[in-house]
């Protein structure tokens, strides 16, 4: 009797989180295939871009232009600049106008602000893409980075994410209409030991983007955080695979997402969120030991090949 009602109230517990997973992936479709994704063009004729000459940033830029809307590249590498605003400029967009500026965000300090702020200042933005970011060269204990690595750290994650969200608003909001994207992490999402600044650098773009949304959506200035897990980059070292698509496939369902101030953290890639909502389950002191495991082999491969080249270095 007692094991026939064990039985039955598991069958219901598992029944019940199979039919919230359902209800979960239904509504992601359904955002991301059939709701007709927003006009980003009547946002504004420019959207701005950082880190946009390789992964994500690049992948936004071309949907972007490819919608019609003109692209500001900012990123630190002038020739990759030159190739991709040559990329764009070749499929040759009605109306869509292409240029660039050279920034490295790792110095973004007031000299460097104010070289990009006269350059977005006197354009139409309707979007900004927050892209630009730094993770550690692989999983390390904190005390392990240099101090140059976590200040370039905090710097180019948030410091980038903060005085360019601050350089478009007054624009935005003066013409009511705006769109800004804040390329947070999956990462944010959970404890994270061995990406610990990281994880911490993309929790506040997390926070802030949803308080800035709160602000500024009655006002017509919608802030949106996407926190992918894998994307094959160069950043995340990841090849493509079922979990993990390339920058051009998660940018194209990415998009559809852009200025729906209810989704205000979101994940973009079906398998990433349903990976999420099934960690989300799992309960801290189960994930916690399992990441950091996770994270102290990777540690092990990254100590491993620095020895390496150490040693290749002395030869
Ligand atoms: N890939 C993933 O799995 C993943 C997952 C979650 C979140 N994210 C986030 O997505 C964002 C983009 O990552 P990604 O994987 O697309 O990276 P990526 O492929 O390595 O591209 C990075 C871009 O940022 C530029 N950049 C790098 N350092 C810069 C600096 N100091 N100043 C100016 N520009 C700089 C690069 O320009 P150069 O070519 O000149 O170096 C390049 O255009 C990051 O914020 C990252 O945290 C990525």
């Amino acid at each position: 009797m007692v094991d026939s009602t064990i039985e039955t109230a598991a069958v219901a517990i598992v029944g019940l989180f199979a039919l919230n997973l359902a209800g979960k992936a239904l509504l992601h479709v359904y955002k991301t295939f059939l709701r007709p994704g927003k006009n980003l063009k009547k946002l504004g004729k420019w959207a701005v871009i950082t880190g946009a000459t390789d992964g994500i940033g690049k992948a936004y830029a071309l949907a972007l232009a490819k919608k019609g809307i003109s692209i500001v590249l900012i990123s630190r590498t002038e020739a990759k600049l030159q190739d991709v605003k040559k990329e764009i400029e070749e499929k040759k967009y009605e109306g869509v106008e292409v240029s660039y500026v050279v920034c490295d965000y790792s110095k973004f300090d007031k000299a460097a602000q104010a070289k990009v702020e006269k350059a977005i200042k006197p354009l139409d933005v309707g979007v900004l893409v927050n892209n630009v970011g730094v993770s550690y060269r692989y999983p390390m204990y904190f005390h392990e980075l240099t101090d140059d690595e976590v200040q370039n750290l905090m710097t180019m994650n948030i410091d980038s994410t903060v005085w360019m969200t601050r350089m478009v608003l007054p624009g935005m909001l003066e013409k009511k209409s705006g769109a800004i994207v804040n390329i947070s992490s999956a990462s944010a999402l959970y404890t994270l030991p061995g990406l610990a600044e990281y994880s911490g650098s993309k929790g506040f773009i997390e926070k802030f983007s949803r308080a800035i949304n709160a602000e500024y959506s009655s006002k017509g200035v919608t802030c949106q955080c996407q926190a992918p897990f894998y994307v094959a980059t160069k950043l995340a070292k990841m090849r493509k695979s079922l979990m993990v698509p390339t920058a051009t496939e998660f940018v194209s369902l990415a998009i559809k997402w852009v200025g729906y101030s209810a989704d205000c953290v979101v994940s973009p890639f079906l398998l990433h969120a349903f990976q999420g909502w099934v960690m989300d389950i799992l309960p801290e002191f189960i994930l916690t030991p399992q990441i950091m495991s996770m994270h102290m082999a990777t540690r092990k491969r990254g100590q491993k090949k620095d020895a390496l080249k150490a040693a290749e270095k002395k030869d």
